[in-house]
């Protein structure tokens, strides 16, 4: 299936809400509480967050489906590894799973890194996300690390650090 992928400019994020609230709570429901799920979306998705992320230099891109908004990836530079980008995002929604989209959207996520010169691609995928982990090993993305992290309110995010070596 071909899809499209455009980077968004500032006053277009609300594109990317529209798809997160969508596809957000669905990927989450087996795995973290409802108030969980209500904390992290506004933590990573209030107007304000995504325009301050966006004035740090972290890039936005739509995926669309013949101009209708069905994914995105984010991505920035990683804040631990000077030579290391980061995927802060990938999401598709559910009805575009499982097609090959997911794959076509970390393989332009790994072009942008490697344009941008960057050695290697990181990520951080909850570690009972089955069906994003598959994706990402079939793309070459390999654990390195298993981390804890907290995030308020006595929340966690029990993730798996996954990294793309990119070749030159
Ligand atoms: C992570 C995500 C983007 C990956 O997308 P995906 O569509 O699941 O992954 P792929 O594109 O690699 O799809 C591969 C599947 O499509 C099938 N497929 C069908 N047609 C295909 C084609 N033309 N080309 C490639 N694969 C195809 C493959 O056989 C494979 O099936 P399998 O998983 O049963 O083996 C997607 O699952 C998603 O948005 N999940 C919810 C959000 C999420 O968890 N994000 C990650 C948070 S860290």
């Amino acid at each position: 299936m071909e899809v499209s992928f455009r980077i968004l400019q500032k006053d277009e994020l609300h594109l990317v809400r529209q798809v997160a609230d969508v596809v957000w709570p669905i990927t989450f429901r087996e795995i973290l509480s409802p108030e969980q799920i209500a904390y992290m979306m506004k933590m990573m998705y209030a107007p304000e967050v995504m325009d301050k992320e966006f004035d740090e230099g972290i890039r936005f891109c739509l995926v669309e489906d013949d101009a209708n908004p069905i994914g995105y990836i984010v991505w920035g530079q990683c804040d631990e590894v000077a030579t290391a980008a980061k995927l802060h995002k990938c999401y598709l929604l559910p009805e575009y799973q499982g097609k090959g989209i997911g794959t076509q959207m970390l393989q332009q996520a790994i072009a942008y890194a490697k344009e941008a010169g960057y050695k290697s691609l990181r990520l951080n995928v909850n570690r009972h996300n089955a069906k994003a982990i598959k994706a990402y090993n079939r793309n070459g993305f390999q654990t390195i690390q298993t981390v804890d992290n907290p995030i308020g309110n006595g929340y966690f995010m029990n993730d798996f650090v996954m990294e793309k070596i990119l070749d030159s």
